[in-house]
């Protein structure tokens, strides 16, 4: 396993949110499903040094990580799309996408290599290479937060709730790209919309009060009765 998380604790405060969760991420792309609430950004900030775990471990390609420094966990290789955007409006794609790889040691020959990965998987971005980003739509601009976290090459890709405020268009192409991605990359991604996510993962996890109520492939969760009931709707 690439990600391996085991028995996470975490909340705020006096405030427990994560209630002994274990996961893990292979060489793959894994869904985080569950209602408004469940935790699941605490899990990523939790893995992410964002948010102190109370305890349990989280290891990632065989070092524990839990506790560390956001930093050094990017530096070790995971690169988190987070819930908010967090772009700089005022700047270019192209000065966006460059400082996602800023910070990378030797980061010059990684970013021209990157950049060409990127603009490969979102062409529109390389269409609108000098327009500043607040100008942008919003799904264009989730292709320019993915193509920055992508710039760091990451072994692993967080997303949370890539679909977000997106029209169903739109959703459905982030997705596909995202699907295109995960043979190379592993990805971990949280979702509402469990239905479109299903076309780009390969296993997923529902979080639901902070413990991991049910784990399945996507085909498995597809046709899983309370997965149906409580996500898919009909
Ligand atoms: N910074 C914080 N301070 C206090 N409580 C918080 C903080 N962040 C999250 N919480 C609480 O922790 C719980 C889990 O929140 P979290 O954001 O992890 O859920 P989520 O599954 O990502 O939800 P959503 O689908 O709405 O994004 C919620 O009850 C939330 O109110
Ligand atoms: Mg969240």
């Amino acid at each position: 396993m690439i990600l391996d998380v085991k028995k996470l604790e975490a909340g705020y405060g006096k405030l427990r949110v994560l209630d002994g969760i274990s996961l893990s991420v292979g060489k793959e792309s894994v869904g985080l499903f569950g209602p408004n609430g469940a935790g699941k950004t605490t899990i990523i900030n939790a893995i992410m040094g964002i948010v102190k775990p109370w305890g349990g471990t989280i290891e990632f390609e065989g070092t524990r990580m839990e506790g560390m420094a956001t930093h050094l966990v990017a530096r070790a290789g995971i690169a988190l799309v987070p819930q908010e955007r967090e772009l700089f409006p005022g700047m270019s794609v192209a000065d966006n996408l460059e400082l996602g790889a800023a910070w990378v040691p030797r980061g010059k020959p990684i970013m021209a290599r990157q950049l060409e990965t990127v603009l490969e998987l979102f062409p529109i971005l390389k269409e609108r290479y000098r327009q500043y980003v607040g100008t942008m739509s919003g799904g264009q601009q989730r292709m320019v937060a993915i193509g920055r976290a992508l710039m760091a090459n990451p072994a692993l890709l967080i997303l949370d709730e890539p679909s977000l405020g997106l029209q169903p268009s739109i959703v459905a192409e982030v997705f596909d790209r995202l699907a295109l991605l995960k043979k190379d990359i592993s990805i971990l991604v949280t979702e509402q919309n469990v239905r479109e996510s299903l076309r780009a993962i390969d296993r997923g996890y529902v979080i639901e009060n902070g413990a991991v109520v049910l784990e399945d492939t996507a085909a498995g969760l597809a046709v899983n009765p309370h997965v149906v009931s409580a996500y898919l709707g009909i």
